[in-house]
């Protein structure tokens, strides 16, 4: 069986999840390929982490909302690009939905409260590593219900490692029942208060050191919220593991972002690797910001010409610094052409990784609805006649 190409994932798959290292484009792919498959015709939600604002302004977007917000088609009529379905952006609010999740699972609405009011929350809800990741994955659970889509593209929040994405889940439950955790919540229990004679000298001391530094309270409210978390647990961790098994379903795909760069290659192949090992695979890998190799370096008095038609003085050696910046752009284009070819050849192809898809570096980033376009169209030519094609 031959894998799917991208024109038939936009237009199968319920669920494209965009992960890679942090800055390859993964934000940016996701609104081209949002675009692309909105195109064809699809109802597409983009679910987006951090938008570029100067993006969104120019989409005619809030970036400061949380809510569903439908694209005007009108650009992009007038850019070439007919929508055939509808796309709609929302970006993640991790807080909104940790607190529905809250709410979801608690044993009584007072319970939720008290959890949702403890200052403990504000900080795990929102600070403690992981949680972004998992909250974008409950987003993407709620929504697949949800029959105004039929696709949803999820871009992924910036982790120090891509891979983390997948475990954030298992990750944020273990660190919120941890055995540290635990252990202070049953201190208090069996005290009622915080007391010393349970517990060694050698902690007591630093929980006393603490007490004065922070006031009991806050030891207290610290030991109430994790014996409240601890009373969600039963749906809570459930939960996460049906998360967890949701997006290693067949109708997600995943797809990898990357640049040339060695380091964001090897973070795409330990990816592809992973989901190899989950019996997934990756989708494809798109290689973003390539450089442009082949530049034809123009002669000196060609270029003497042109400066001067652009109306620039040639002095300092213009002309020299402009020609030896070209011929290390060159350069630096045929070492990324270099590194690019060897890692599809070897490690990619290892990792089963079906397709390579690059998108050159554009002139400038990609905040207006032309170069937007312009990535979609490198991604996917003609997304209007490709449908479902294979
Ligand atoms: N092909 C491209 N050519 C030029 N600029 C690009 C290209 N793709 C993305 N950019 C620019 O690179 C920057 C980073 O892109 P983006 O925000 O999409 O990355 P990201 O992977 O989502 O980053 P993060 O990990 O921080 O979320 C942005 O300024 C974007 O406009
Ligand atoms: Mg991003």
């Amino acid at each position: 069986m031959t894998a799917p190409t991208l024109p038939a994932l936009l237009a199968e798959r319920r669920v494209v999840v965009i992960a890679g290292a942090g800055g390859v484009g993964k934000t940016t792919i996701a609104a081209a390929l949002a675009l692309a498959a909105a195109e064809t015709g699809r109802r597409v939600l983009c679910l987006t982490i951090d938008p570029a604002k100067r993006l969104f302004d120019r989409l005619g977007l809030d970036a400061g909302s949380a809510a569903e917000q439908r694209l005007d088609p009108a650009p992009f009529a007038a850019a070439g690009i007919a929508l055939k379905g509808e796309l709609t952006v929302v970006m993640l609010d991790t807080k909104q939905t940790f607190d529905e999740l809250v709410r979801r699972h608690a044993s009584s609405p007072a319970a939720a409260e008290r959890i949702l009011g403890n200052e403990f929350y504000a900080y795990v809800s929102t600070q403690l590593a992981g949680t972004q990741a998992y909250m974008a994955m409950e987003k993407v659970l709620s929504v697949l219900s949800d029959e105004r889509y039929d696709l949803v593209v999820l871009d992924t929040p910036p982790t120090a490692d891509a891979l983390d994405f997948l475990d954030a889940p298992g990750r944020l439950i273990e660190t919120l029942d941890s055995p540290a955790l635990r252990w202070l919540g049953d201190v208090f229990e069996r005290s009622g208060r915080l007391s010393f004679n349970l517990v060694a000298q050698g902690i007591a001391f630093v929980l006393k050191t603490l007490a004065k530094l922070t006031g009991q309270g806050f030891l207290e409210r610290l030991s109430e919220f994790v014996s409240e978390v601890n009373q969600l647990f039963g749906g809570f961790r459930e939960r996460a593991e049906r998360v967890s098994a949701a997006f290693k379903k067949p109708e997600f795909t995943y797809l990898l972002a990357a640049t040339a760069s060695p380091n964001a290659l090897d973070e795409a192949q330990f990816f592809a690797e992973r989901l190899q090992r989950l019996g997934l695979g990756a989708g494809g890998v798109i290689v973003n910001r390539v450089r442009r190799s082949g530049l034809s370096t123009p002669g000196r008095a060609e270029l003497e010409a042109e400066l001067v038609r652009r109306g620039l003085v040639l002095e300092n050696d213009l002309a020299g610094r402009v020609l030896r910046a070209l011929a290390e752009e060159s350069a630096l284009a045929a070492a990324e052409r270099k590194t690019l070819e060897a890692r599809k050849a070897a490690e990619l192809s290892a990792a089963r990784v079906p397709w390579v898809l690059e998108v050159p570096a554009l002139a400038d980033s990609v905040n207006d609805v032309a170069a937007l376009v312009a990535v979609s169209r490198c991604l996917v030519p003609s997304a209007a006649s490709s449908g479902s094609g294979s």
